[in-house]
This record gives structure tokens, C-alpha cells and sequence, in this order.
């Protein structure tokens, strides 16, 4: 998390930097600050809060210089806390955790040296004094060499006001030439609009950022050439298109994404086609909501074709020394492709023999580089925090591929195809939940019921509702209601009931029928549309036709809907939650 960029050319810093930063805010957005040169002399402004609150830094007159928007792990979201710190002669930027900040930091008080923030990144800048003797980017590497964890850093050293020295290890940057200057960031967006040839530094990579040029060494400070980036200015900032939140745009754009995404499941290169039709086991490692879509897919991998499959929360898994079979596909699902978690899981995965396939938003993400295979999903840029369409392009891709593999089978898979018009008519129908929202305000706990795949979709139904309306909400499989949780129903209680399963469909309305008994007003998004005139009801989406395999892609759209209607009706950023951010590059 933590957005960081910099800047060492001929233009005025101070814009560029705030305009990237601008483009970074999805990673953090607790506080933000930059630091410029301005002959020769170093001016710093932090404040708590967002970007836009850096405004005066435009003022600065200066050709070089670095910035931040964090997303707080070590200290309070306060100016303090901000980035940039400086020791010495020292100013740096960072992403990422110092997982021995602790112990650093005694050596350092321990030679007398004091700290004037409580993050872990003041001790970088300790270290780096410590090892200096004239040669900035010899005393740089020397510090990253001591540093545990996962860092993105660009450094600025008093003694050489034209240059920005940048180091990487588990966090994600990218570095550029242009014809006025050279350019770090965390991300490509935040680069991009300034056509720029960009680079993908690698773990140990130093890199060194003057007006001229730009070099690129390895953790040995030996020269090394790393691949041009592919990019379309597309790539920089997506504009609202009239929308008032980008997370409205992005479900606007789900029917879209959906187009496109079965052509990536068709793609993929000969090993993945054939590790997916030799797999005796599916590993699905994730987190949040590509998690929630792993679960999703568990269903049509089991139920179209058979192959046992299982899915893992990716931070619990690379911990849990997991056994991986002969002959298994590991599938790591991550929108960003940044995810840490996701990375580390899908790395040890594949250490241990699986086929690693990636599924994806982001072409040059970390992912893409780690794996075997790579299935990109396509959905476009996603800026707001929640996962909107990325999570139904992923599912439509795992479909894919679960078709593909039912046809290997000899099994015929329903087309998927009709899913972007399924998910046309799912977003029409959405807009009726804009009238169940003042049953959402109360502050009540939300309950989501599902049985089988439907209850895939009620947990990403409530982790969306959750993250942006800060409503307490439940995902619960239908049929377990009444071993615990329907305790907690009582008077208008708003629960959500998700019923697309034909086979299932009366046992979940069992449920519906108990919770209503006990008060609840029961709000549906069904298949059926005599469901929905049942007494239990309070008020139903009708989803058009879809296949019941494919049926979370198309029936989460109203969950969406409602956590995006309930939250603007409870006066939220639905784009920014609070202490959330878009990609989580740290444990
Ligand atoms: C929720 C959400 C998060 C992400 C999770 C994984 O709306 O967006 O739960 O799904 O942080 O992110 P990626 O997919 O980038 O690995």
C-alpha cells in the first residue's frame, strides 16, 4: 500500500508529483507530502489527509523531487507520521513494511541517534546516514541489504540535489525516461501520461534518476537492462464520464468486461491448456473478493467437470505449510496483481510443483511475472477501492476455463457468451434497490444468505456492503442459519436472500420463511420470479436468464447496487473507504 513517486528533470517538480500522487490515492490516502529541491535547499510539505490537501507544495519551485500518499501500518495516520522523513542528509519515500524496524531502531538509539516519527521507514533513513561516506547510491544499497521485509524506495541525498536514488524488494516500481526527465512511481498510471519508455524495476534493482538519465543496476550496482513496458495511454488517469463515483462507472462497465473476458479464457498459452486438462487438483489462492470468486468458481470446476478443487484465503495458505498434489493447478486471482498475500501464496505454490496460472487485471504486475500462464481479465482500469467489475470479468474467465476443461471432457458447458446481456439486464433491474436503501440505515447488522453458489455470492454481496456502507453484515450459508446466527434476527432486521440455484431454491426459502417469522424484512435477488411475489418478500430484484452455473456474474450486480446506494445514502466516499486501500502490497 502507499503510493510513491518521484521526479528529476527540467520541469517544475512539484506538479508532477502532486498529478501522480493524484493517480496513486487508490493504494492510501491517509496523509500525503513531497519533497522538492529548490536550489539546492530541501522543502518538505505533510499533511494528514488527502492529496489535494498538499496544494501549497505547487508553489515550489524546483526540478526535483519525491511524494507519498500513505495508507498507515506503523503509526497513526498524522502529519508526524507522513512521508517524507528525513535523517542526515537523508529524505526518502516508502512503500511497503520493515518487518525489523524494531531492532534497527535500537542500534540506532543505541549510537544516539533520535526519531521523530513512529514509522518504520525514519530507521531507512537512519541506516542509509549510518552507511554514507560520499557515495549515495553505495550507502542506499548498503541499507536495503539490512532491511527485512518489503520496501519501494526513493531516496534524495543533500549532497546531490539533481538525483533520486530508488531500491525495490516485494513492492512494486516503476521507473521511466522521458524527454524531459526521468520518473518513479509505484504504478504505471501514475507515469504514464507522461510518455514515457517505462521499466519495471525487479527485487534488488537500483536505479538512478537524474534530468539526463536514468540507470538501471542490479543489487550488485552492476548495469542491467530490464524489458520496455507495453502501454497505451489509456493507461493514465480514467476520467468519471459523468458519473458521480468511479464505482458506479465500473459496475456501468461490468457488461463490457464481460465481452471480453471469455476471449482470455480461450487464450493462455499450450501449457496452460495442458496443465488444466491433466489437473487432479485446483488450488484457488486469493484474497477479498477474488476470493470470493475462487469460491464461485469451486462450484463450476466441481460441478461441470469434476476436477476436485479448493480455495484458499492466500494469507492463511502461505502460512499453512499446504500439501500440493501431483499434477495440481494453482490459480492465483488477483485484480491488482500487487496483492502480497496472493503473491507469496502462488510463489510457494509453485515452489512445490504446481502449475502456477495467474488471472488478472494488470498486464506488468507482479503476478503476470511470477507465473507459467497468464489469463488477463480484461475489465479496464479499476479505481474505486471496492472491486466491482473485476471480480465479474474474473469469474467469467474462471468459467472459461472451466469450460474448457468440461469440453476436453466430452462434457458440453453452457456458452458464455450471454453473460455481458445477462449482466445488461441485471444492471437495469439494479436500479430498484435504490428504494430498498432506507431499510439499510437503521445501523442494524445486514445479513446475506446463499446456499451453494448462491452463497458465494451473498459473501461478496456483504463484504461489499461492509466495506463501503460500514454497516456490520454477514454472509451465511442458508441452511446454517438456525445453528447460531438467526439469534440475531429480530425486528427489521434487513436480510438479503440470494436464490438462482433451482435445486435449491425452496431449501433457501426455508430460510427466508424463518428469518421473516422473526421479524426480518427480506429483500431477494432471485432467478425466479414467483419467488418474489411470495408474502416473506419485502421487495425482489428479478435477474434476467443466465446459465444457474455462471449465476454470481450476473446476480451479484443488485448486491453491488445496493452497497454503492446504501452507502452514498450514509453521506460515504463509496470510491475511498476509510482505512481501506485498492491494492494491499503489505502482509
Ligand atoms: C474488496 C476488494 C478487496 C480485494 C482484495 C484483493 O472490494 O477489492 O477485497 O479484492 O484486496 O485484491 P486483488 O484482487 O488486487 O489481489
Amino acid at each position: 500500500m502507499c503510493g510513491i513517486v518521484g521526479y528529476a528533470g527540467r520541469r517544475d517538480a512539484a506538479p508532477v508529483l502532486l498529478g501522480g500522487l493524484q493517480k496513486l490515492e487508490y493504494r492510501g490516502y491517509d496523509s500525503a507530502g513531497v519533497a522538492v529541491f529548490e536550489g539546492g535547499s530541501l522543502h518538505i510539505v505533510r499533511k494528514k489527509g488527502r492529496v489535494k490537501e498538499l496544494a501549497e507544495a505547487l508553489s515550489l519551485k524546483g526540478n526535483v523531487g519525491v511524494g507519498h500518499t500513505r495508507w498507515a501500518t506503523h503509526g497513526a495516520p498524522s502529519e508526524r507520521n507522513a512521508h517524507p522523513h528525513t535523517y542526515g542528509k537523508f529524505t526518502l519515500v516508502h512503500n511497503g513494511i520493515i518487518e525489523n524496524a524494531l531492532a534497527l531502531k535500537e542500534e540506532c538509539i543505541a549510537r544516539g541517534e533520535k526519531f521523530s516519527s513512529d514509522t518504520d521507514t525514519e530507521v531507512i533513513a537512519h541506516l542509509i546516514s549510518w552507511f554514507y561516506n560520499g557515495d549515495f547510491a553505495v550507502a542506499v544499497r548498503a541499507a536495503a541489504k539490512r532491511l527485512a521485509g518489503s520496501y519501494a524506495l526513493a531516496v534524495l541525498c543533500a549532497d546531490f540535489p539533481d538525483a533520486i536514488v530508488c531500491v525495490r524488494m516485494k513492492s512494486p516500481l516503476i521507473v521511466g525516461k522521458g524527454a524531459d526527465g526521468a520518473y518513479v512511481a509505484s504504478d504505471l498510471p501514475a507515469i504514464a501520461g507522461e510518455g514515457v519508455e517505462a521499466y519495471a524495476l525487479e527485487d534488488g534493482d537500483i536505479a538512478i534518476l537524474r534530468a539526463e538519465e536514468l540507470s538501471l543496476y542490479d543489487g550488485d550496482l552492476r548495469p542491467v537492462k530490464r524489458e520496455k513496458m507495453q502501454y497505451s495511454c489509456r493507461e493514465d488517469a480514467p476520467e468519471l464520464c459523468g458519473f458521480r463515483h468511479f464505482m458506479k462507472k465500473e459496475m456501468a462497465e461490468i457488461p463490457v468486461a464481460l465481452r471480453r473476458a471469455p476471449l482470455s479464457a480461450e487464450g493462455g498459452n499450450d501449457g496452460l491448456a495442458e496443465a488444466l486438462c491433466r489437473a487432479e487438483f485446483i488450488e484457488i489462492v486469493a484474497c477479498g473478493t477474488a476470493y470470493h470468486a475462487g469460491l464461485c468458481a469451486k462450484h463450476a470446476f466441481e460441478g461441470l467437470c469434476r476436477v476436485p478443487t479448493e480455495v484458499t484465503v492466500a494469507s492463511e495458505y502461505r502460512y499453512r505449510d499446504p500439501i500440493v498434489p501431483r499434477r495440481t493447478l494453482c490459480i492465483a486471482v488477483s485484480q491488482s496483481g500487487e496483492t502480497a498475500d496472493t503473491l507469496a501464496a502462488a510463489q510457494l505454490a509453485r515452489e512445490r510443483g504446481a502449475y502456477l496460472a495467474a488471472v488478472t487485471n494488470v498486464a506488468y504486475s507482479s503476478l503476470t511475472r511470477m507465473a507459467d500462464a497468464v489469463l488477463f481479465t480484461q475489465a479496464g482500469r479499476e479505481i474505486a477501492v471496492a472491486a466491482t467489475k473485476s471480480f465479474n470479468a474474473q469469474l467469467t474467465v474462471l468459467y472459461g476455463l472451466a469450460a474448457r476443461r468440461a469440453a476436453a471432457l466430452g462434457i458440453a458447458a453452457p456458452p458464455l457468451e450471454g453473460l455481458s446481456v445477462a449482466a445488461e439486464g441485471a444492471l437495469a433491474a439494479a436500479e430498484g434497490v435504490r428504494s430498498w436503501t432506507p431499510h439499510f440505515l437503521s445501523g442494524k447488522s445486514v445479513f446475506f444468505l446463499g446456499r451453494g453458489a448462491d452463497y458465494c455470492t451473498a459473501l461478496e454481496g456483504s463484504l461489499k456492503l461492509k466495506e463501503i456502507t460500514y454497516l456490520p453484515s454477514e454472509g451465511y450459508p442458508a441452511g446454517e442459519l438456525k445453528h447460531g446466527t438467526l439469534a440475531l434476527i429480530e425486528k427489521n432486521t434487513p436480510v438479503v436472500a440470494v436464490v438462482t440455484q433451482a435445486a435449491l431454491a425452496e431449501k433457501t426459502m426455508n430460510a427466508v420463511h424463518e428469518v421473516y417469522a422473526r421479524g426480518a424484512k427480506v429483500f431477494l435477488v432471485t432467478s425466479f420470479a414467483e419467488l418474489a411475489r411470495r408474502e416473506e418478500v419485502t421487495a425482489a430484484v428479478v435477474l434476467p436468464p443466465c446459465p444457474e452455473e455462471y449465476s454470481p456474474a450476473v446476480a451479484v450486480i443488485p448486491l453491488q447496487a445496493l452497497a454503492y446506494y446504501v452507502a452514498v445514502a450514509r453521506g460515504n466516499d463509496p470510491d475511498k473507504p476509510r482505512n481501506l486501500a485498492k491494492s494491499v502490497t503489505v502482509e
